[in-house]
């Protein structure tokens, strides 16, 4: 019994003690990375995973921007979000987010939020302005997004059923600098 509750709060201590850490994806990195971040896709899609070709290709075209989440224990990629500039945009000021995904242990901690700032900063690094989605709404990840950036949000469409389940597609303003430490 006081091995079985040493043993829990020693676990517990090093679960506080987990950090996550989000990284640029850097060119040539795919090859190193692939297996971790199919495994992230297969986990966050089940049989709408992308094929690694399309996924590795749009990680590796130098124009999108791709972030990793890392998890500081073993620096393992958990998470990733990727940035793809919307071409319907002839000012080029808008950058489609066309993925974002976290294996599913760490589903439902926030986490995604520290991808999400992460992009904020290498969009409007990159010039980008606003960002468009097509994102789920089976998952409620549609309306967290709309409740999380509501003064940001600039169109959001109708439901539409596609093949990854309803979707909704939202265009919206890149929040500023200090919007996540209101
Ligand atoms: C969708 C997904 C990326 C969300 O990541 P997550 O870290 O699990 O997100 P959480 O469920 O912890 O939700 C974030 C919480 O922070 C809140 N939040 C605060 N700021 C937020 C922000 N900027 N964006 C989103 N949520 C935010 C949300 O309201 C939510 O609160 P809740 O716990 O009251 O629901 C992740 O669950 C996933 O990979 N799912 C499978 C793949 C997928 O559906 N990807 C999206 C494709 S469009």
């Amino acid at each position: 019994m006081t091995t079985l509750s040493r043993e829990t709060s020693a676990e517990e201590a090093e679960r506080r003690k987990q950090t996550f850490q989000v990284e640029l994806f850097k060119s040539k990195q795919w090859e190193e990375l692939k297996d971790q971040i199919m495994e992230i896709e297969r986990s966050a899609f089940g049989d709408k995973a992308e094929m690694e070709e399309e996924l590795g290709s749009e990680f590796e075209n130098p124009e999108n921007v791709g972030l990793l989440l890392r998890e500081g224990k073993d620096n393992s990629v958990v998470g990733y979000c990727l940035g793809v500039p919307n071409k319907d945009d002839q000012t080029g000021k808008t950058l489609h987010i066309s993925s974002t995904a976290l294996l599913s242990k760490y589903h439902g901690r926030g986490l995604v939020v520290k991808l999400l700032q992460a992009m904020d900063v290498q969009a409007r690094q990159r010039g980008f302005e606003f960002y468009t989605r097509f994102t789920r709404a089976d998952n409620n990840y549609a309306g967290n997004l709309q409740k999380a950036y509501k003064d940001f949000i600039l169109e959001v469409g109708e439901p539409q059923t596609t093949e990854y389940g309803t979707q909704v597609r939202i265009r919206m303003r890149i929040p500023p600098e200090d919007f996540y430490n209101k």
